[in-house]
């Protein structure tokens, strides 16, 4: 089975494909996770998308979805799930052209929805271990130890498009570019209206029982 977490900064797609990676075995794609590790590396695209994440706008259609084609031709067989991809209505025509010729398909779309406000409180209280990745939230999952990653020891920090300013755009882009393409699936039957809001395992749950019906 292979799947599209799809919703609002902060909906919870990260923390959502960590149960689907752990629980069913299927391999996470994050156009967010890819950029920030090229950003950590310092490589050519690192310091591309930096210039767009660091404002909250998005980074070139051409650019993310090379990346992607590298991603989905290097899968030997197992089951995926798109993070934060597509973005625009070009990824997804994008997406859909790539999926053919690779003889692949996609099953579901998750599409999480949760309130602005809740996603406002998510994203400014969300602090990531600069190391391994792990994502915490000040009040709802935080450090045992203020600014140490419980799993690796790693320095904890705010993401620099987590800072209030930028997340209002961030939410903007997202409904004037990304939202459109609920339609989008829809039109193709594929859509999976999830509430977002809640414990992150009742969360689970709820996907959990929609893709397997
Ligand atoms: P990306 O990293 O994809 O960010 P995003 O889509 O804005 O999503 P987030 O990572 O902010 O949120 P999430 O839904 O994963 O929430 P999480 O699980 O962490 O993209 C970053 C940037 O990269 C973009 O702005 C753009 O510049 C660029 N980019 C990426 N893909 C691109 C593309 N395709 N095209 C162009 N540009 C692209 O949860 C958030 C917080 O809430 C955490 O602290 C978590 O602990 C907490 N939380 C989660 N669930 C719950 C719950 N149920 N209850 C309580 N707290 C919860």
């Amino acid at each position: 089975m292979n799947l599209l977490l799809f919703g609002p900064p902060g909906a919870g797609k990260g923390t959502q494909s960590t149960f689907l990676v752990e629980k069913l075995d299927m391999r996470h794609i994050s156009t967010g996770d890819l950029f920030r590790s090229a950003m950590k590396n310092n490589t050519e695209l690192g310091q591309k998308a930096k210039q767009y994440m660091d404002k909250g706008q998005l980074v070139p259609d051409e650019i993310v979805i090379g990346m992607v084609e590298e991603k989905l031709k290097s899968l030997s067989g197992q089951s995926f799930i798109l993070d934060g991809f597509p973005r625009t209505e070009p990824q997804a025509q994008a997406l859909d052209k790539l999926l053919d010729q690779l003889n692949l398909k996609l099953d579901w779309v998750v599409s999480l929805s949760v309130p602005d406000e809740t996603l406002i409180s998510r994203l400014t209280g969300r602090r990531v271990c600069k190391a391994c990745g792990a994502v915490y939230h000040t009040d709802s999952k935080p450090t045992q130890k203020e600014g140490v990653c419980d799993v690796c020891g790693g320095e904890v920090i705010q993401r620099a498009d987590d800072k209030e300013e930028v997340i209002k755009d961030r939410l903007e882009v997202y409904r004037k570019n990304t939202a459109p393409l609920i339609d989008y699936y829809q039109a193709q039957n594929k859509l999976l209206d999830i509430d977002g809001t809640g414990a992150t395992e009742a969360v689970f749950e709820r996907i959990k029982e929609a893709v397997t019906k």
